[in-house]
């Protein structure tokens, strides 16, 4: 009797367990369609950006996208030396470090070892990013002392952005060291408009056709 009655326990043991397995292995799968899902969705909308050629209204967008490139925030990473700007007034960076094969500092001078991954508390203190650094010797995406024309024609020529496609130029707006600019540490001025706006106007110049103003 006693031993039937352990059977039945060993035997609806396997069963829960089994049960239990396939409840986790659910869980999982649902887990994993909702992440794909999310990801999907994600690259719907950058593909669904269809371009509809309009160049006024393209002209128009990429005249505000230039009034924040050209901000300090912006400007002071864009250098067209190899030796970043500081404040306001864009100055050459104190000390002089130097850009570097990859554009983080070189022996002593690297980026980082004044820039932490947060903004340092205080006045004239380093602005942080875990990624602070100019972009690299080999592709320095200059934004001082271009015109507007030519900066537009250079964000767009894939030898001088890096390689970016469109989807990437898309996905640009929301890089990390952008998203600073609008986190700039005390004391410093913010871009001349918010990081919405500015992100609707780099969508809407790319979306028509990314035309370049004549000047
Ligand atoms: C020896 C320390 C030190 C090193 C090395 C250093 N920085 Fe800085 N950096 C600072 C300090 C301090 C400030 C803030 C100055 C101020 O606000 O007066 C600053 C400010 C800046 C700014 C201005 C930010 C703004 O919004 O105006 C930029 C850009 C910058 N650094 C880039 C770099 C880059 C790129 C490197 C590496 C190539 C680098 N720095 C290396 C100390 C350093
Ligand atoms: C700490 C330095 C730093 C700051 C500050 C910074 N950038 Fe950059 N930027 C970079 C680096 C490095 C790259 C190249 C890396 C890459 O392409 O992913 C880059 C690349 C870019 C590009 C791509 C250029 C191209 O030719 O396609 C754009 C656009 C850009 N930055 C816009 C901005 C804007 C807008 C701001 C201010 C809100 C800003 N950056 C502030 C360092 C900086």
């Amino acid at each position: 009797m006693k031993s039937t009655i352990n059977q039945l326990i060993t035997k609806h043991w396997a069963v829960f367990r089994l049960i239990g397995v396939m409840g986790i292995m659910l869980c999982l799968v649902s887990l994993m369609s909702l992440a794909s899902n999310t990801g999907n969705k994600a690259e719907v909308s950058t593909a669904t950006l269809v371009v509809k050629k309009d160049s006024v209204a393209s002209v128009a967008a990429f005249k505000k996208v230039y009034r924040v490139l050209m901000s300090p925030r912006c400007m002071n990473c864009h250098p067209a030396g190899d030796v970043p700007l500081q404040g306001d007034d864009s100055h050459l960076h104190t000390m002089s470090p130097q850009r570097g094969l990859e554009g983080k500092g070189v022996y002593a001078m690297k980026c980082s070892n004044c820039h932490q991954p947060t903004n340092t508390p205080g006045k004239n203190t380093p602005p942080g990013n875990p990624n602070w650094h100019l972009p690299p010797a080999n592709m320095k995406m200059v934004f001082e002392g271009r015109t507007a024309h030519q900066l537009a024609k250079q964000l767009m020529d894939p030898k001088q952005n890096g390689n970016k496609d469109m989807k990437k130029l898309i996905e640009h707006a929301d890089d990390g060291l952008v998203l600073a600019g609008w986190n700039p540490g005390e004391g410093r001025t913010l871009p001349p408009m918010s990081h919405a706006e500015f992100k609707k106007a780099w969508l809407t110049w790319l979306s028509t056709g990314a035309y370049a103003p004549k000047k």
